[in-house]
C-alpha cells in the first residue's frame, strides 16, 4: 500500500511530499484511501470537514448523522495522509496503511470482530496549508470553531471556506462529526519521530503523552528603504530585530531543556537590495508542561519585544493554534503496553490521537524509526518493524473487539 502511494505528492527535486489540504495530491489520495476502503467491503463517508472514514460490517452508518443508534461502541483506527513540506513518506500514512493491513490479517485469520470497527484518515492533521494543526480532528471533536476554520487562508489567500467549495465541498457541513459519537476507542499508529525505541530495542512502543505545543506568528514591521543610500541609524529594519529573537528562543528552549523552531519565515517586500518592510516568522514551541511551555512563551515574547524596541519596529503576536498536554487513557495504554509487551514513550510531536483523547478513550503506537529524523524527506522505517507495527495493532483490535 505504500508502494502504490509511494509517487502521489513527491517532490522530484527534494524526494519529500507535499501532500497538503484540498490539493491535487491530497484529492488523490482520497481517491485511494476510497478504493481500499471499497476493496474491502468497508463503507466509506467523507465528513463535512474533509476526514474519511471507512466502516467494518456492522459499523457502516451509510453517511454522516446516520448513527442508527448504536451508541460509543465502534474501534477507530487509523491516522492522517497529508503531509509537511517536504516530509516523509511515514508520517501519517503509515498509521493508515497499517490499520487496513491488521485488519487484513485479522481476516484472513477468520476473526469475527464484537465491535464496529472504523479506519480514519483525518483531513490536515499537519496544518501545512492553513496553519492550524489537526484541523480535522478539532472540527470533528468540536474544538475548532467552524467559521474560525472557513477564515484560514493560504499563501495565495484563498480561505479554506472558498478552497472546500471549489473542491465541490459544502462548507456549511463544516462542525461537528456525528460519526465520532459512535466510536469508544481510537487508536493511532505512528512511525516514532525520535530515538527512544532504538535505544529500548524495540520494535513498537505505546505513548504515554504528548508535549504541549503551539504556534505563534511573530509580526515585525518597519519601514522599506534603500539598502545603498540608508545608514544604519535611520533605519527601522524588522530583519535584526526577527534575527535576535531567534538566537534569543534558540538558547531559552535550550535553558528550558523545551523546543523553538523559526521553521518558517516571509520577509516583505523580499528584494536582496531592500531593507524589508516586514518580516513575519512562526514560533513553534513546545515543552515537558503547560507551566513550561507558557513560562517559555513569556521569555521569548520579552525578548522579541526588546529587540523591536532597539530595531524601533513594530511587533504584532498572533497565536494560530494551541495544544495543551495531552496524558493518554491510563486503563487503555497500560492495557496495550501489557498485551503487547511493550515499552511506553511521550513524544513531543503533536497527533489527532491528541486531539480524540478529549473526547474519547484514545492510545498512540509508535514503530521504531532507526534514525529519529522525521518530517523530512530521510524519514524512516525497516519493513520488518512496519510488519511488527501490524502485527502489533492487530493483536491491539483482538484485545479491544
Ligand atoms: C505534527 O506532526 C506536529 O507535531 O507538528
Ligand atoms: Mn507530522
Ligand atoms: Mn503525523
Amino acid at each position: 500500500m505504500l508502494a502504490a502511494i509511494e509517487r502521489i505528492g513527491r517532490d522530484r527535486r527534494t524526494g519529500g511530499y507535499r501532500r497538503f489540504a484540498w490539493n491535487d495530491a491530497d484529492m488523490e489520495l482520497r481517491e485511494w484511501f476510497a478504493g481500499e476502503a471499497a476493496a474491502r467491503g468497508m463503507a466509506c463517508e467523507e465528513d463535512g470537514n474533509g476526514n474519511q472514514v471507512a466502516w467494518l460490517g456492522a459499523g457502516a452508518s451509510g453517511g454522516e448523522g446516520a448513527s442508527g443508534g448504536e451508541g460509543a461502541d465502534a474501534l477507530l483506527l487509523g491516522s492522517h495522509l497529508d503531509s509537511v513540506p517536504d516530509g516523509g513518506a511515514y508520517d501519517g500514512p503509515l498509521g493508515v496503511v497499517s490499520s487496513f493491513a491488521a485488519l487484513d490479517q485479522l481476516r484472513r485469520d477468520g476473526f469475527v470482530p464484537s465491535r464496529p470497527i472504523a479506519v480514519a484518515c483525518f483531513a490536515d492533521e499537519e496544518g501545512a496549508r492553513f496553519g492550524v494543526a489537526c484541523a480535522g480532528s478539532r472540527l470533528a471533536a468540536g474544538t475548532l470553531a467552524p467559521e474560525k476554520a472557513l477564515a484560514l487562508t493560504d499563501v495565495d489567500g484563498c480561505t479554506l471556506a472558498e478552497v472546500m467549495r471549489a473542491r465541490g465541498r459544502d462548507p456549511r457541513r463544516v462542525g461537528r462529526s456525528a460519526w465520532l459519537d459512535r466510536v469508544g476507542a481510537f487508536v493511532e499508529l505512528h512511525v516514532e519521530q525520535g530515538r527512544a525505541l532504538v535505544h529500548s530495542g524495540d520494535a513498537v512502543g505505546v505513548a504515554t503523552a504528548i508535549w504541549p505545543h503551539g504556534r505563534w506568528r511573530l509580526d515585525f514591521s518597519g519601514r522599506a528603504d534603500h539598502a545603498g543610500t540608508t545608514p544604519m541609524e535611520d533605519r527601522r529594519d524588522p530583519m535584526p530585530a526577527y534575527a535576535a529573537t531567534v538566537v534569543a528562543a534558540t538558547a531559552r528552549a535550550v535553558d528550558a531543556q523545551a523546543r523553538a523552531t523559526f521553521g518558517r519565515v516571509v520577509v516583505e517586500p523580499g528584494g536582496a537590495n531592500a531593507v524589508p518592510s516586514r518580516v513575519s516568522g512562526w514560533l513553534d514551541a513546545r515543552a515537558p508542561d503547560d507551566g513550561a511551555l507558557a513560562r517559555l512563551i513569556d521569555t521569548v515574547l520579552v525578548d522579541a519585544r526588546a529587540a523591536a524596541a532597539q530595531a524601533r519596529v513594530g511587533l504584532g503576536v498572533t497565536v494560530e493554534s494551541a495544544s495543551p498536554a495531552v496524558g493518554f487513557d491510563t486503563a487503555l495504554r497500560e492495557r496495550l503496553a501489557a498485551v503487547l509487551a511493550a515499552p511506553s514513550l511521550p513524544t513531543g510531536a503533536g497527533h489527532d490521537a491528541g486531539v480524540l483523547s478529549r473526547v474519547v478513550p484514545t492510545a498512540m503506537l509508535f514503530v521504531r524509526n532507526p534514525t529519529g529524523v522525521s518530517h523530512s524527506p530521510d524519514e524512516h522505517a525497516d519493513d520488518a518493524d512496519c510488519a511488527a507495527g501490524v502485527d502489533a495493532l492487530a493483536t491491539v483490535v483482538r484485545e479491544l473487539a
